[in-house]
């Protein structure tokens, strides 16, 4: 037990951890600022999803991750009616009738998880010049997602996590599926073995492979693009997509702050987007080497080089902004700076819980407050190799949040058939304790990024808490994570435990400042019930008519009132204007 405690300096401030970069950048990127000005207006940009609508912001807008409360639910069926809003009274999914014993009796519970409204189910058809929003139309869909014939927006079957931090981890997704080894047009690193970028060389063009380590971000980003729930009607290619997003022009439906803190210079300042001479292939040749764009000859017959290679560009393009999103300095880490009045006394207490009587650190720990970092691993991942052969999955643990057999988690496949788990992959002892595993997520801001866990069960701190202190929800089916048991904490204890953990969000995450300020972006918050069909779009007649709600733009000095948390939400808290993001906003964009 007590080897897994760890020491105290296991924490620490994130200022001194250096951010991990790509391998081999330069030979693709010449530019490296404008790549990150390439990659913040790529991830907010609306025009990016099929309907001209979704963007990666969508689901990571608030505090890098998403707090909305309607139309939430996968599986809804289940315990839900389709297009449920969320209150505090559905919260948590599993509800004991002593909360503290999980063999205690079962007064409620739900497989049913709080992910992230993307698109409505529709088959590509194609793009249409100049326009963001696509040709496509409607597709029955499973009753999950529709009634009586009308459909909802579907819903992605995890919980959204923060994007905020997400460089520091070796790989991406809850199930690592997105690789440290980026190929250049899908998440799933060595699996793909094809040659995915267009050279420019001596006059002709030809197939290269890339293969570009520390890139589990550029990986993970060229997923949601071809995903028929997140970004994509089912069938568009990346092509079309780099057809289409070349040539407009950069955030052309959302304002942006003339004091935006990357984009800032470029804004038009007389209306919405970036300046008008802009479009997305000015900034592409800004960024990019001349050997990926310069030839007219791409794929096949319609697509130039530039658009055969959108894939690399949007992924590197979306990293380079993701790893300016760090967020180093909380109270907890000037605490650690040695200023020990920014923690009150119940912080302290409850920092001394977290590395005692919580066990916390046996699995969040080192500044990133993850095992599953690259700090984390050099410092710890060879000591466990040797004892358990998971060395290569390390930070990946089973915590009985939910029944194996509804997620596999790091037991799963990747998109090519091949175990997510690195050590199963060649041990079969090992694939079963990658059953159920999930990456050990950090910890910081996570006042301001609920409901959590994968299946985003638990709404509060609180009850996070309570879940631990009993051991787990489904400790049964083995191989739980290291100090998965039952713990005696007071009640002063967990409150403690939960004033720590908030002290571990980073104020220019709370108030927006840079380099968390961003550009405007309207959200789906559901449908208007009864389920209606959308009469002003004639192509979409089983799409139900949305809510939208805006996120007002904002620039490098942030915002006057912090962001609402998703507790807040779920209690009506700071409609009145003393919150931030609260859904409440009608949505300015046409
Ligand atoms: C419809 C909602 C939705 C959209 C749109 C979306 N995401 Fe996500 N994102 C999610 C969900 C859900 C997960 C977790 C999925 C999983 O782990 O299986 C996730 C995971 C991630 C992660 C991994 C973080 C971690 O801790 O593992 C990153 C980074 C991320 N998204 C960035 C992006 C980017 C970049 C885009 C646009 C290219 C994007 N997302 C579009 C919902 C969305
Ligand atoms: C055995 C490893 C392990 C231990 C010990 C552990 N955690 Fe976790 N923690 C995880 C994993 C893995 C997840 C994600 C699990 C999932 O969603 O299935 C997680 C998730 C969380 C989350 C939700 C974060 C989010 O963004 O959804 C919080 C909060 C948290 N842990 C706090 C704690 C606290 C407080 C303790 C000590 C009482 C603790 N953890 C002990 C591994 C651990």
């Amino acid at each position: 037990m007590s080897a897994w405690i760890a020491p105290a300096q296991d924490l620490g401030s994130l200022k001194a951890v250096s951010v991990p970069q790509p391998s081999d950048l330069s030979k693709y990127v010449r530019d490296p600022k404008m790549l990150v000005v390439l990659g913040k207006a790529l991830f907010w940009d609306m025009q990016a999803g099929s309907d001209g609508r979704a963007a990666c912001a969508t689901c990571h807008f608030h505090a890098g991750a998403d707090h909305r409360a309607q139309n939430q639910l996968v599986n809804p069926q289940d315990s839900f009616p389709v297009n449920h809003a969320l209150g505090p009274q559905d919260f948590p999914f599993r509800v004991l009738s002593n909360p503290d014993d999980n063999r205690s009796g079962v007064l409620r519970d739900s497989s049913a998880v709080a992910g992230s409204a993307g698109l409505f189910r529709r088959i590509f058809g194609d793009i249409v010049s100049g326009s963001a929003s696509e040709d496509g139309y409607d597709a029955a869909d499973a009753p999950a997602f529709s009634v009586n014939g009308i459909n909802a927006r579907r819903v992605t079957a995890r919980n959204s996590p923060s994007v905020i931090n997400s460089v520091f981890y070796v790989r991406n997704f809850w199930d690592g599926r997105a690789s440290n080894l980026f190929t250049g047009l899908t998440p799933f690193g060595d699996s793909d073995g094809r040659m995915n970028a267009l050279a420019a060389r001596g006059g002709g063009v030809a197939w290269e492979s890339v293969r570009i380590e520390n890139a589990s971000l550029a990986s993970q980003a060229v997923g949601p693009p071809m995903n028929d729930v997140e970004m994509s009607y089912q069938g568009r290619t990346w092509p079309k997509f780099g057809k289409k997003m070349l040539g407009l022009r950069p955030l052309a439906l959302q304002r942006v702050s003339p004091d935006d803190s990357v984009l800032g210079s470029l804004a038009n300042p007389a209306d919405r987007g970036l300046l008008p001479q802009l479009t997305y292939l000015s900034l592409v040749q800004a960024a990019f080497q001349p050997e990926y764009w310069i030839s007219e000859q791409g794929t096949g017959t319609d697509a130039t080089q530039a658009e055969s290679n959108f894939a690399l560009f949007w992924g590197l393009a979306i990293q380079a902004y993701q790893a300016t999103l760090v967020s180093d300095d909380a109270r907890f880490d000037q605490f650690s700076e040695g200023a020990g009045g920014a923690l009150s006394s119940e912080e302290q207490l409850g920092l001394r819980i977290f590395r005692t009587a919580g066990g916390c650190t046996g699995c969040h720990l080192g500044p990133e407050f993850t095992a599953a970092s690259f700090s984390s691993i050099a410092r710890r991942g060879a000591v466990q190799r040797l004892r358990n052969g998971l060395g290569r999955d390390t930070g990946f643990f089973r915590i009985g949040v939910r029944p194996i057999a509804e997620d596999a988690g790091l037991g799963g496949d990747d998109g090519f058939g091949r175990p997510l788990s690195l050590a199963a992959a060649e041990n079969a002892g090992a694939r079963s304790a990658a059953q159920g595993a999930f990456k050990t997520p950090t910890l910081r801001n996570v006042e301001l990024t609920g409901p959590y866990f994968h299946n985003g069960g638990q709404a509060t701190l609180g009850q996070v808490v309570d879940f631990y202190a009993r051991g787990g929800d489904f400790p049964d089916g083995g191989n739980l994570g290291p100090g998965i048991r039952r713990r005696n904490l007071t009640p002063v204890e967990r409150q403690a435990l939960v004033a720590f953990l908030k002290s571990l969000s980073d104020d220019r995450v709370r108030f927006e400042r840079a380099p968390f300020d961003h550009p405007e972006l309207c959200v789906s918050i559901g449908h208007p019930e009864p389920l209606q069909a959308d009469a002003s779009d004639r192509r979409f007649p089983l799409s139900a008519t949305d809510r939208w709600a805006a996120i007002p733009v904002v620039g490098a000095k942030g915002n006057s009132a912090p962001l609402q948390t998703f507790e807040e939400l779920l209690a009506g808290i700071g409609a009145d204007g003393s919150r931030t993001h609260t859904l409440t906003e009608a949505c300015p964009i046409p």
